[in-house]
């Protein structure tokens, strides 16, 4: 293991900047030296909970006093490609951004563009690759368990943007990140709707349709059609079924049910059965610590090249699929990737009045 040790600062001192925090803690090259927040409030929880000393209002300031090596943008995404482009511009050579990417595909191009011509890292904290079960899911079916894998469903009471986003990219981790060449998309934009048909989906916004500063649809069903003739249906929002990342997966020799974050109705994560032949229940796996593999391996790639599993350019195909859901609801068609338009189709229909709110 290199002897390099960093210097680590988080942007964004409130709930989700915690897990980044306690990474850094938790990591023996890493001294967590700054936070940045706006809010006062945010600064002296963060600074009493993680004892760190500077803290900074401004995220500029921060960066020119501390020099830091790694930074934690852990802001809403609209601000995530702003404080990307300073932060690899003020010379860092690690940046560990929340999901999702950004809104808009350009805003994905330019944090893409700015840790290439600074020669730096980004990555996206899609942190679910780095989870026990969904490894654990993964192993069986590079195993062979199910045979071929034929079709994914996956289920996410959640918006497309803000928790579709994770599905979308553990959709592509379980088939390998086999390319997707196409994408079906179908939005539902109910008033207000906080409730699905049958009581089982559950998405909450307020009155403007926002969540984490951009719009937000009430639930969108999918299909997306990957290069190896994989399907996956994906319901999302008021239209999923229950679960929060729940994968139904069929191949040639069986089938595999996969509840990595909460566990299904019996207790069970991971549960596969062959072509015949009941259900059979995995013994949960013992990994833990799944945001402190992902730094592990950010440094890895910053000291050797070594491509990361939540790579910049990964989370940009998460939310071009995002947008692409959008775009195809837009056009009612079938679109073909890459995806053309680069802002997001859902806040143009919004902007053209194409969908009324309330
Ligand atoms: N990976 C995950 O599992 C996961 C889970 C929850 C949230 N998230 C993502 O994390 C991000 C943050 O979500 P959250 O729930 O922590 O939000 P939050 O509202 O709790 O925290 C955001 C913080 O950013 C601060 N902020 C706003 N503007 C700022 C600026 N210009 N400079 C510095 N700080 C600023 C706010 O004051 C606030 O303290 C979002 O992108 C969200 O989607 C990821």
């Amino acid at each position: 293991m290199s002897g390099q040790s960093y210097r680590a600062a988080v942007i964004g001192c409130g709930k989700m900047s915690r897990g980044h925090a306690r990474a850094f803690l938790n990591n023996q090259r890493v001294d967590l030296v700054a936070g940045a927040d706006v809010s006062e409030a945010a600064r002296d929880a963060f600074s009493r909970e993680f004892d760190v000393g500077s803290m900074y209002s401004d995220p500029a300031e921060l960066l020119a006093n501390e020099r830091p090596d790694l930074v934690s943008i852990c802001t809403w995404p609209p601000l995530h490609a702003d404080l990307t482009e300073a932060v690899f511009a003020a010379g860092v050579k690690g940046v560990w951004c929340e999901k999702p990417m950004a809104v808009h595909l350009s805003e994905a191009d330019r944090m893409v563009a700015a840790a290439q011509e600074s020669g730096g890292v980004l990555i996206i904290n899609h942190q679910r690759r780095y989870m026990d079960s969904y490894l654990q899911a993964r192993d069986l079916m590079r195993d062979g368990a199910i045979g071929e894998v034929t079709q994914i469903t996956g289920i996410c009471a959640g918006d497309a943007l803000t928790d579709g986003t994770h599905l979308i990219d553990m959709t592509r981790y379980l088939n390998n990140d086999v390319p997707i060449t196409s994408v079906f998309g179908a939005i539902d934009m109910t008033p207000k709707g906080d409730v699905s048909p049958d009581g089982m989906g559950t998405i909450e916004f307020n009155q403007t349709r926002m969540r984490y500063g951009h719009h937000v649809e009430s639930g969108s069903m999918a299909i997306l059609f990957f290069e190896n003739g994989v399907r996956a249906h994906l319901e999302m929002g008021n239209l999923a079924r229950g679960g929060y990342q729940r994968f139904f997966i069929d191949g040639t020799e069986g089938r595999l049910e996969l509840s990595g974050d909460s566990p299904f109705e019996d207790g069970s994560r991971v549960r596969v059965r062959g072509r015949t032949g009941p259900m059979e229940v995995l013994p949960p796996s013992s990994l833990d610590g799944a945001m402190d593999r992902a730094l592990d391996d950010l440094l890895s790639t910053i000291e050797t090249g070594a491509e990361h599993r939540l790579s910049g350019e990964s989370g940009r195909e998460d939310l071009e699929i995002v947008n692409a859901i959008y775009e195809s609801a837009r056009l009612r068609m079938i679109v073909q990737l890459p995806l053309e338009v680069s802002e997001s189709p859902l806040e143009a229909m919004l902007t053209a009045g194409e969908i009324q709110l309330n």
